[in-house]
């Protein structure tokens, strides 16, 4: 008999239930119930009893997600139920075919389609047995492909125990592997860190892990999952009748399903899905290279078929590739804000996505020297989410043999000092400072920033001319500034000459906030500045404060009040807040009022609303005590929603948070 009581037996069962769900809140529902040190707690004893307990370990153990050791080759996996691929349309007279074929053959009038997104991931046929996650295998040719399990089983989220009550006794799920980019970038970053090798891009990158023969370096990367499809099923008649209530259904086992889609009706709903998406595309946290239309209903499947490899019932319909062939005709050096030096290839004009790309950034030094990036190279560009193009590989079979090498420049291109580099940063810094043209204009830039002074009008053009002509070196020189001097611009009637004359007056009635944000403190955001005024109250306790004192503000760690120390240090930078504040500045202290209807709720703002822009309804929301998050999740009150709201108003859908338009939130506001 065992030495254990048998409240360690239902410990440790209690342990491995509480884990799952805890897990699947976290990576499915993308909602945590429980901070991370309480899960790491309730973890750790789950290992502390399997260590006395070895017996008790199952496969379906969640302590069997940090891999183990490692394999000489893959086993080969048959696929009972052939992993096809799609057709691929590209154009929307090939929508209009697909649907018309599918009515043909269907003999009806109009077929109802299943809309959801095609990612760029691989694919993967997940076999659970009586819930139970057995196997895993890549598609490999479609036939047979690779036993992967012990790889997929450190994806946290996919279950290794489906949920629920209805579980069919063997279930094949098929669905998508991939990589969310944020997860890719700080992958690739510490991979750039320790000196490894980047990934190209999330696709290869969850490749790669994937077919790692060591489980353990799996385990290390964040892979995700989507479920889309079904292979073997036993018994039949567990299969619902529609794809999506199969979807819904994976749902309630606890796989993830994106949210990302919905039924539709006609070619023309087919084509607002098509460009609906294709708009946000850029901004989904993942990659996707298209979407899918699949007929809905399963009987109607059944009875379309399949041509050759691919299903009649189903279709690919592709965006243009986010990735280019193109060469590198020269590399440029520009100089940010903060003295930054960032390499950019000048490249032969490329569309990638859509548009029309002419440079890259190559971000600093030393990824020019990794990527060995030369002039004259062709190269892979990527356009993806809000950044930048950048550029990704070489193709070094056609470098040509006048290739030439990039190298960093001794002096700032702008205004000639010293270009430095600290030993432990990757970017180097032009010494200028203000001295520095590049570095004041973009200090200008961001000083009348809408969210910080708010000049409407002094745009970049405008601030490039008072720079040059030397009419403006720094913030407070604005507020000197002549109508004559305004108006003799070019490009500057006397109207609008006026009218900026007008918005830098008006633009010294603000809050203490604003302004902080203005001056460009380095680590100074948007909310830190926020904090600082709430703090301090004044600009001059806040020039005045100690390095202990502001460690004490809310978010201020030592990077940032360094930084800001730094900073007040300098005597030019106290002159010109000097200038500034004599200049007449009115900066007042927020005095939140609030509202106790929306009083610590939090909010999420989508769409384009009626009568005010997001920011406008963001600081009436954040003045009245609320958050203003950018993401719906099981923890958002309220999303308010304007015409053209996307995905978070689906989510909000899903999750069954409430809805309200602009109307509604003035009236909470109330
Ligand atoms: S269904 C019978 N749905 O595209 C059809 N595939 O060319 C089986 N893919 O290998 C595939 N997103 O890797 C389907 N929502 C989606 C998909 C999807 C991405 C990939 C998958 C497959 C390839 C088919």
């Amino acid at each position: 008999m065992s030495s254990s009581s048998p409240n360690l037996a239902e410990r440790y069962a209690f342990l491995q239930g509480e884990l799952a769900r805890l897990e699947h809140a976290y990576y499915v529902l993308d909602n945590p119930l429980l901070p991370d040190s309480e899960y790491d707690r309730l973890y750790r004893e789950m290992l502390e009893i399997e260590a006395v307990h070895p017996e008790w370990v199952s496969p379906q153990s969640l302590s069997q997600r940090v891999g183990g050791v490692a394999l000489k080759e893959f086993d080969t996996v048959v696929h009972v139920v052939p992993m096809l691929s799609l057709n691929n349309a590209f154009e929307d007279a090939e929508l209009i075919a697909f649907d018309r074929r599918c009515r043909e053959g269907l003999h009806v009038d109009h077929v109802t389609f299943a809309g959801e997104l095609k990612f760029d991931g691989l694919a993967i046929s997940l076999r659970y047995e009586d819930g139970v996650l057995v196997r895993a295998a890549t598609r490999g040719d479609g036939a047979s492909g690779e036993d992967v399990t012990a790889n997929i089983k450190t994806i946290r989220a996919i279950p290794l125990q489906l949920l629920g009550k209805n579980i069919p006794k063997v279930l094949e799920v098929r669905g998508e592997v991939f990589m969310y980019l944020k997860d890719f970038e700080k992958m690739n970053q510490q991979a750039a860190a320790l000196g490894e090798k980047e990934f190209a891009n999330p696709r290869n990158a969850a490749a790669g892990s994937l077919r790692q023969l060591d489980s353990k370096i799996t385990a290390k990367r964040p892979l995700s999952f989507f479920a889309y499809g079904l292979g073997a099923l036993e018994p039949q008649s567990w299969l619902p009748s529609t794809h999506e209530q199969l979807l819904n259904a994976y749902v309630r086992l606890g796989l993830p399903v994106c949210p990302e889609r919905r039924l539709l009706h006609s070619v023309a709903e087919i084509l607002d899905f098509y460009n609906e998406i294709g708009a946000k595309r850029d901004s989904l946290p993942y990659d996707i290279d298209g979407v899918v239309y699949k007929v809905n209903s399963f009987a109607e499947q059944a009875k379309l078929g399949f041509v050759s490899r691919a299903p009649r019932f189903a279709l690919a319909h592709k965006y243009p590739a986010q990735e280019a062939l193109t060469t590198v005709l020269g590399i440029d050096v520009q100089v940010g804000r903060t003295g930054a030096i960032t390499p950019v290839a000048r490249l032969a004009p490329v569309e990638v996505g859509g548009v029309t790309v002419t440079n890259a950034t190559l971000h600093n030094e030393d990824e020019v020297k990794r990527k060995d990036v030369r002039i004259g190279d062709t190269v892979s560009v990527r356009r993806a989410g809000d950044v930048i193009p950048e550029v990704v590989s070489v193709v070094k079979e056609r470098r040509p043999v006048n290739a030439q090498q990039f190298v960093m420049p001794v002096r700032c291109p702008v205004c000639d000092s010293h270009i430095e580099r600290l030993s432990d940063e990757a970017v180097a810094r032009c010494s200028g400072g203000l001295f520095c043209a590049a570095q004041r204009k973009q200090a200008l830039i961001h000083f009348a920033h809408r969210r910080a002074m708010d000049i409407e009008g002094l745009g970049e053009k405008i601030v490039d001319q008072l720079v040059d002509l030397n009419l403006v070196r720094t913030p407070a020189d604005l507020y000197r500034l002549g109508f004559t001097a305004l108006a003799n611009l070019e490009r500057m009637g006397d109207k609008s000459a006026d009218n900026l004359m007008q918005a830098i007056n008006q633009s010294r009635n603000t809050t203490l906030a604003r302004f902080i944000f203005a001056l460009g403190i380095r680590h100074v955001g948007e909310t830190t500045a926020k904090d600082l005024a709430n703090h301090y109250g004044s600009m001059h306790s806040l020039m005045d404060a100690s390095l202990e004192d502001l460690l004490t503000v809310k978010d201020v760690g030592p990077v940032v009040a360094d930084s800001i120390t730094s900073f007040m240090q300098e005597a030019h930078n106290r002159e010109v807040i000097e200038q500034l504040l004599f200049s007449g500045m009115q900066l007042s202290v927020e005095e939140k009022i609030f509202s106790a209807a929306v009083s610590g709720k939090t909010f999420v703002l989508t769409g384009t609303f009626p009568t005010m822009t997001r920011d406008e309804a963001k600081d009436l929301l954040e003045k009245a005590g609320a958050k203003v998050a950018g993401s719906v999740s099981k923890k958002t009150d309220f999303v308010v929603a304007g015409s053209d709201a996307g995905s978070k108003l689906i989510k909000a859908e899903e999750l069954g948070v409430p809805i309200i338009d602009e109307a509604a939130m003035l009236e909470l506001l109330s």
